[in-house]
């Protein structure tokens, strides 16, 4: 029989690639979504790819009543991915509360109703946010965490500490906590990536829209940073990788594999990339030029993040196999495509 994973927050970015992983390695993916920065088309997309459309049950998992439903009439889940949150840095330093009580009521309603219904395994879709502004780079999860700069960044910090406290108690429970850089890019076929709502704040993002005419000019926030080129320097990783990763830490869990109940991967490529080069890359790609401006910087943005690889490749098996052209052309792919189908729709 196949093993059944749920993926709360499986409409989203990073979830719906994740499903897609699954589903090509054989698992059930049984999704749990709010849909409230997701849409129910993505189950169609997920489809065109891999045949198949996984079951979507639309809840909202701060409220614990239909949380623990959604376990209790989902017989034999044999783990969960946990994707479901908010995510907008900016938003939650406006509105932390919304940030604190959806993040982190979800959170603890998902593992209550795992506890009571004795599902063992937990992936946690964390952030290299959690190291703050890291004293030593690369960055190995031996380094500190840190406050963050962000509610949005304290939310996968108090997370991590409350999974690592819970599997000390629950002697059963085994949790995998997977702590991505900055996921870019796009599935290859071009009908699954990134969807933001609105203005996006990610710089990849920023950049398809505005190639494609939807936004005018890319800010580039600050080019006075002490980095090669003076701006920010970060580790870029396909968003497929990431996906995979997740499938390789379900069968950790799943094979009893891990050495601690509790463990942490940094998900990255070890490469750090300015934004003017990240600028430079996608207009050599395109052969075509991204208009920007120099703006001033983004408060709480730090200067580098990029990441020690070795822990996954030792440990997981996992390395990012997608490089940097293939992270953009992808990107470019799917924002092109998702805008035809769109005025397509309008027509
Ligand atoms: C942020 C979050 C991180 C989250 C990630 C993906 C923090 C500190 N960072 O990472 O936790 O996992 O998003 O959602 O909480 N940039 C521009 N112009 C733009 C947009 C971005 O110059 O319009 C620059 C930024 O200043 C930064 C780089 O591009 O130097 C990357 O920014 P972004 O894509 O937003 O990711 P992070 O801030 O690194």
């Amino acid at each position: 029989m196949k093993k059944r994973i749920m993926v709360t927050g499986g409409c989203g970015y990073i979830g719906s690639h994740t499903a897609v992983a699954l589903i090509e390695n054989d698992f059930e993916v049984l999704i749990l979504d709010d849909l409230s920065n997701s849409n129910k088309e993505v189950l169609d997309r997920i489809k065109s790819i891999t045949g198949i459309r996984p079951k979507l049950l639309e809840v909202d998992l701060k409220d614990s009543f239909l949380c623990d439903n959604m376990f209790c009439y989902n017989k034999n889940i044999d783990a969960v991915i946990h994707f479901a949150a908010h995510k907008a840095v900016s938003e939650s330093i406006e509105k932390p509360l919304k940030y604190y009580h959806n993040n982190l009521y979800a959170l603890i309603n998902v593992l209550v109703a795992m506890e009571k219904y004795n599902i063992n395994n937990f992936i946690f879709s964390s952030s290299a946010t959690v190291y703050g502004n890291p004293d030593e780079l690369p960055i190995t999860e031996k380094n500190k965490t840190k406050r963050p700069f962000s509610p949005y960044g304290n939310t996968k910090r108090v997370a991590e500490e409350v999974l690592e406290d819970i599997t000390i108690s629950n002697k059963d429970l085994s949790a995998i906590s997977l702590r991505y850089f900055n996921p870019i890019g796009a599935h290859d076929s071009g009908c699954l990536g990134e969807l933001p709502n609105g203005i996006p704040n990610n710089l990849m993002p920023y950049i398809t829209q505005t190639a494609v005419g939807i936004r005018k000019t890319l800010s580039v926030f600050g080019n006075d940073y002490p980095t090669k080129d003076g701006t920010p320097i970060r580790d870029y990783i396909h968003v497929v990788d990431l996906a995979e990763a997740h499938v390789i830490a379900v069968q950790r869990l799943l094979e009893k594999k891990q050495e601690n109940a509790f463990e942490t991967f940094n998900l990255g490529t070890g490469n750090g990339y300015s934004v003017l080069e990240i600028i430079n890359a996608f207009e050599k790609v395109l052969n075509q030029k991204v208009n920007y401006t120099i703006a001033d910087r983004r408060p709480g943005d730090v200067p580098q993040l990029y990441s020690d690889t070795s822990l996954a490749k030792t440990k997981l098996g996992w390395v990012a196999k997608r490089n940097l052209e293939n992270m953009i052309a992808t990107a470019w792919k799917w924002e092109q495509n998702y805008r035809q189908e769109q005025n397509l729709q309008e027509n």
